[in-house]
Formats: C-alpha cells, sequence, structure tokens
C-alpha cells in the first residue's frame, strides 16, 4: 500500500492539462459493446476504475489493445459471454452499464450489485424501473442482477429522481429498441451528453441530451470502426480551479470545457478569487487574498456538482467567516470533514449539512482518504497545511485522477508516494 506525503503552504503556481471524463469514459466502455465491431476510443484516463472496466470487458469476449497511455481500441466483434465476473462487476459502480448495453445487444446479462465510493444508500430503482419499461424482466438477488428481454420496445420514461446512471443506462438500452423512447426528467451533466454523442457517432439517434427530454428513436444496428474522444474531466478541471483558490495559487488550465465549469467559476468570484476564460478550452485561476465565507448546495448540472463539494469544502474551511454546505444529491458526504478537522478545521456536520466555521490555517496530520473525492481534498488541504501531511487509502484516488501527484508536483507542490512500510519514508526528508 502507498501513502502521499505532502510538505505544505505551496501556492500552486503554473499550468495542469486536463484528462478524460471518467465518468464519461466508465459508461462509453460498455456502449462501444452495443456494436459487432472495432472501435477506437482516445482521451481516454488512464485510472484504475478504467482499467477494470477493461478487464470486465475482455472477460465477456471483447478484445481491448491499448495504442497509447490514453487511447485504446475495443473489437466487440466477439461477445462470447453475458456474465460478467461477479467480483470485479462489485468493485465499483459504473459496471452498472453493462446491464444497458448488454441487455441492448445480446438480451440477457447478469452482474454483481454496484458496489463504488460510500456516500450513503445507493439504490438502483430508476435504472431498473428503465429496464422494464422497456420491456426487460430484471431479477435482483443475492448480490446480483439479472436482466433478460425477448424484445425491447420504446416507451415514456419519467425519471423520479434526477439520475446519472439511470439516464445513461436507459439510453445505452434503448438506443437498439423498437420505436421511441422518451426519457423526461434526466440527469443533463456533460457526461450524459457525450455517451450521447458517442451512440450517435455509432448510429444511433439520440436527441436532446443535455435539455430536460432526450428522445431515442431505436435503429436496427449500431456501426463500429469509428474514433471517439472522451469529453475533458468537468470533475478534475474543477478540482485544479479549486486547489488553485485554496493554495492562493494562480494556475492556468488547459484541455477543459469552459462552459462546463461555469457553475463553479460563479462560487471562485464569489468568495473573492479569480477565474478568466482564456478561450473555449483554457481557464486561469488564481486567488492574492484569504477568500469569504460561501453557501453552497450541490445540484444536478448545471448546479454546482456533488462531486467538488469535498475540495470546496477546503476552500471554505480555511475562508473568512462561516459557511454552509448542504449535500442534496448524497447522503453521507461530509466523512472527510472529519478528516479535515484533524488538520485543525472546524466543521460540524449533521446529516447532509455541515458548518464551515472558516480558520485561518490548516495544520499538518495523518488523514485518511474516505472516498475518491475526499481523496482529492485531502490533497488540496496537505498542500496549503503548515507542516506535514501523510494521505492514507490512495486507491480511492487512484479510481479517479490519473497521476494527481504528479500533476500537483508540476505545480509546485513538495508530494510524495511512498510505500506505507518503507524504512525510508521519514518525513523530513522531503525534498525543499
Ligand atoms: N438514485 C436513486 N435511485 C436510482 C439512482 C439514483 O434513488 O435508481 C439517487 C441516488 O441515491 C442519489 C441520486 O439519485 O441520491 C443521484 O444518483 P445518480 O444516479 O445520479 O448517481 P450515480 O449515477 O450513481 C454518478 C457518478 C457519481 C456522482 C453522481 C452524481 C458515475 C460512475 N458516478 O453516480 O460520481 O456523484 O453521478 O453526479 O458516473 C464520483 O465521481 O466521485 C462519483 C461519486
Amino acid at each position: 500500500m502507498d501513502k502521499l506525503v505532502i510538505k505544505g503552504k505551496t501556492p500552486l503556481k503554473g499550468e495542469v492539462t486536463i484528462n478524460g471524463a471518467k465518468n464519461a469514459a466508465v459508461a462509453i466502455l460498455p456502449a462501444a459493446l452495443l456494436i459487432d465491431g472495432i472501435t477506437t476510443i482516445e482521451n481516454l484516463p488512464n485510472i484504475s476504475d478504467v482499467k477494470l472496466l477493461c478487464e470486465i470487458i475482455e472477460n465477456l469476449g471483447a478484445k481491448i489493445t491499448w495504442i497509447s497511455n490514453n487511447a485504446i481500441t475495443i473489437d466487440s466483434r466477439n461477445i462470447s459471454c453475458t456474465q460478467a465476473p461477479i467480483e470485479l462487476t462489485r468493485k465499483f459502480r459504473a459496471s452498472y452499464y453493462l446491464i444497458g448495453a448488454l441487455l441492448g445487444r445480446c438480451g440477457e446479462v447478469q452482474v454483481g450489485m454496484p458496489g463504488g465510493c460510500k456516500l450513503g444508500a445507493r439504490p438502483i430503482d430508476q435504472h431498473i424501473k428503465g429496464f422494464e419499461a422497456l420491456g426487460a424482466k430484471v431479477e435482483v438477488g443475492q448480490g446480483i442482477i439479472k436482466a433478460t428481454r425477448e424484445k425491447l420496445i420504446g416507451t415514456n420514461i419519467y425519471m423520479d429522481i434526477v439520475s446519472v446512471g439511470a439516464t445513461i443506462n436507459i439510453m445505452l438500452a434503448s438506443v437498439l429498441a423498437e420505436g421511441t423512447t422518451i426519457i423526461d426528467n434526466p440527469a443533463k451533466e456533460p457526461h450524459i451528453v457525450d455517451v450521447a454523442n458517442f451512440l450517435n457517432a455509432l448510429g444511433a439517434d439520440v436527441r436532446g441530451a443535455g435539455t430536460d427530454v432526450i428522445k431515442i428513436n431505436g435503429v436496427q444496428k449500431l456501426e463500429g470502426n469509428i474514433t471517439y474522444s472522451v469529453v475533458p474531466d468537468q470533475i478534475e478541471a474543477g478540482t485544479f480551479m479549486l486547489a488553485a483558490v485554496a493554495s492562493h495559487g494562480d494556475i492556468i488550465i488547459r484541455n477543459c470545457i469552459t462552459k462546463h465549469l461555469e457553475c463553479i467559476t460563479a462560487k471562485i468570484l464569489e468568495i473573492g478569487a479569480h477565474a478568466e476564460e482564456l478561450d473555449g478550452d483554457t481557464i486561469h485561476v488564481w486567488c492574492n487574498k484569504r477568500p469569504t465565507k460561501a453557501n453552497i448546495k450541490t445540484l444536478p448540472y448545471p448546479g454546482f456538482p456533488t462531486d467538488l463539494q469535498p475540495q470546496m469544502g477546503v476552500v471554505l474551511s480555511m475562508a473568512n467567516g462561516t459557511s454552509i454546505i448542504n449535500e442534496s444529491i448524497w447522503e453521507s458526504r461530509f466523512q472527510y470533514t472529519d478528516e479535515l478537522n484533524k488538520m485543525g478545521a472546524k466543521i460540524t456536520s449533521q446529516g447532509k449539512t455541515a458548518i464551515f466555521e472558516g480558520v485561518s490555517t490548516l495544520y499538518g496530520a495523518p488523514v485518511s482518504a474516505t472516498d475518491l473525492r475526499a481523496g482529492a481534498a485531502l490533497i488540496i488541504a496537505g498542500i496549503c497545511a503548515d507542516g506535514i501531511t501523510e494521505i492514507h487509502n490512495l486507491e480511492h484516488i487512484d479510481r479517479g485522477y490519473e497521476n494527481i501527484e504528479e500533476k500537483f508536483r508540476k505545480l509546485g507542490a513538495n508530494i510524495t508516494r511512498v510505500k506505507e512500510d518503507d524504512p525510508n519514508n521519514h518525513l523530513v526528508d522531503l525534498p525543499e
């Protein structure tokens, strides 16, 4: 096991390039199983969730070839199995996209109950409601989900809850269905639009992704032989934006879509820091004074994203004044506040609300990443803190950020990954 060791109080300076979006990539790879052919996926983040998904897809009979660090081909001509390896699919959330894709392509599928970050209850009733409305039979039992169909027939599906996963899964299942499917009240995140664009590049007819109604006209067949580039990661870009603000730094973020970052930019300006679009895919963020307090409520896109709530929490933990964050998506996404309090923050949380009494300085301490975005938040805290921070449980962070410590190091952070049991990992020996 590795840990990160950070010597803090570094204002980040320089340039960083954003990778493709994790939450788009983990849907696009299963979507590639809808065709009987070969697709090339570029700008693919090289992260453990993607590697795990590649392993699962290979188990189903597809052939994956890495053609560079961030590009693969998927040859899905020989899907020989529709039972995904149970233990592997339980390890993360996005394995549920195999249900939509394989229902469409093969008519039957079995996966383990999806795992993922522990953020409270994560039901999949809206996915099941969608599959059943299309005519599938879904059985859930003993930690396994099994879905079968004679045929899928397009219909109107109203989402009771705005769900990223259910919206994508219903799109995957319905592109090859007979007739038209209408999804009312879908999620509108950039990765929803990206998955729709990928499906349309394969020959699907998906309209309205990113709006309040998605209309899918079923087609008989999808074609391969396309090359598709994954959309830049809104959350990775936002993580670096908030790291620039928290550390009183000055950084330029490249390969992002600035339109997707408006919900973050608005809050950055509100607290007295600066964000300026340089062109459609570059943003400059800097902060030269202690940010002021702000209140945040996480919401589905285009609201403030829950996946940036912990990183924003670090900023507000050091802001001037008392801030309130209301987490409206997940039941339990304030576990990181206990870790921040070990670093001198003054945060009290109850249920879906946390109160941040801003302190002027955080102090280095040993802390643990409780989930992916909590881990990113703790790295930012460590970079800002006085003294040395050790972050444990890095497997959460590696699920979703490619080369995160290398990127922060290039921005000037004093951050090193060491083996937990390395006798030479004396904290005082960190390079200046
Ligand atoms: N929900 C239901 N029933 C369902 C589906 C969702 O009640 O059938 C509820 C959830 O419990 C939650 C809300 O609806 O309260 C939203 O859940 P959603 O389905 O949108 O979340 P998800 O698809 O499981 C994705 C991301 C998460 C991100 C959320 C919200 C992936 C693989 N995961 O999860 O990303 O927080 O959307 O934007 O795309 C992360 O990247 O760190 C992460 C947790």
